[in-house]
């Protein structure tokens, strides 16, 4: 039998991912959204690209859950994205009832499924599929990690003239302007970023990391797709395929970096049974801070949660 993964969300980021995971090849996959007729029709034309593209995988547009039935991966994309002048945490409220609703109707069709959660804002929400799926942690992750890494990394390979993909970094923390990138863990075909490019340089490659989302939402209106949509594939693939990449993913921290009870991005091994294992990186002084920042930014925002 085919393996099967859904995509609560048939909007930007949803339908990108959708698309991702069928050219893969390795599983079904159904699209979910409330609106009727959105999935069923990005998914026909998904089916229709399959014989151009070279894929097999069967893709199904629902409004309801009774086709996600045993899904190995669920990917929550469901809310509003923000609009210029926004920040994720504005969407909060309005996010946090339509995760929870659709994380207990995906749950109970799917009870042994790995959740990725992609709405904002991103730590929050993943603290709402936690507790409405009553999953472990191993279980219940978010994506943001590899999305702001690979931000970072596009940078630096402008920045150095060398290919994005000799660009070993880490961005770690909240998904918000306080993230950390860590500058410490980054080097090109295995020299350290320092030595290739100037402190004022970097300074300014981590500040526009740290403002991506927002450069694109600036130009756009609303927020990224594309990268997003490739990056959950990353993780699904990890999963799917029991592949154990290292990928920053946020999860559930208990005590590692001396965090406890909060969702942050650290690098994660990444397999069929979800986090396998949680990383841990030696940061310096000043990242370590940094750190310790970003979670207190999580932490004002989890508590807004109803
Ligand atoms: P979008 O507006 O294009 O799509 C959202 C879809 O969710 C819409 O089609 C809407 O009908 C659907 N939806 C709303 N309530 C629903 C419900 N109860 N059940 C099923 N579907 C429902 O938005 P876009 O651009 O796809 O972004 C989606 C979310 O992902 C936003 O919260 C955005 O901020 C977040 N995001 C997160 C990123 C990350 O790095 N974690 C990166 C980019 C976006």
């Amino acid at each position: 039998m085919r393996r099967k993964v859904t995509v609560v969300g048939a909007g930007n980021v949803g339908a990108t991912a959708a698309q991702e995971i069928a050219r893969r090849d390795y599983a079904d996959v159904v699209l979910v959204d409330i609106i009727e007729g959105l999935p069923q029709g990005k998914a026909l034309d998904m089916n229709e690209a399959g014989p151009v593209l070279g894929y097999e995988a069967r893709i199904t547009g629902a409004n309801g859950y009774e086709e996600t039935a045993g899904s190995d991966v669920v990917v929550v994309t469901s809310g509003r994205p923000r609009s210029p002048g926004m920040s994720r945490d504005d969407l909060v409220t309005t996010n946090q009832a339509i995760v929870k609703s659709v994380t207990e109707q995906a749950v109970n069709h799917s009870p042994e499924a790995i959740l990725v959660v992609v709405t904002n804002p991103l730590d929050a929400m993943c603290h709402v599929a936690l507790d409405a799926s009553g999953f472990p942690r191993e279980r219940v992750l978010g994506m943001a990690g590899i999305l702001d890494t690979a931000r970072f990394r596009t940078f630096i390979a402008w920045e150095t003239g060398m290919s994005d993909r000799d660009v070993q970094t880490v961005v770690l923390g909240g998904h918000g302007d306080q993230m950390v990138p860590v500058v410490s863990a980054t080097t090109v075909g295995g020299v350290p970023l320092a030595k290739l490019v100037t402190a004022d340089r970097i300074e300014t490659m981590v500040e526009r990391t740290r403002k991506g989302g927002g450069e694109v939402v600036d130009l756009l209106g609303t927020s990224a797709w594309y990268a997003p949509g490739a990056a959950v594939a990353e993780m699904v693939d990890s999963i799917i395929l029991d592949q154990k990449r290292v990928l920053p993913c946020t999860a559930l921290l208990q005590g590692e970096y001396g965090i406890d009870g909060l969702y942050m991005g650290v690098p994660v091994v990444l397999g069929a049974a979800g986090i396998e294992r949680i990383v841990e990186l030696d940061l310096d002084a000043n990242e370590q801070a940094e750190l310790a920042r970003s979670a207190e930014a999580v932490r004002e925002i989890v508590a807004v949660l109803a």
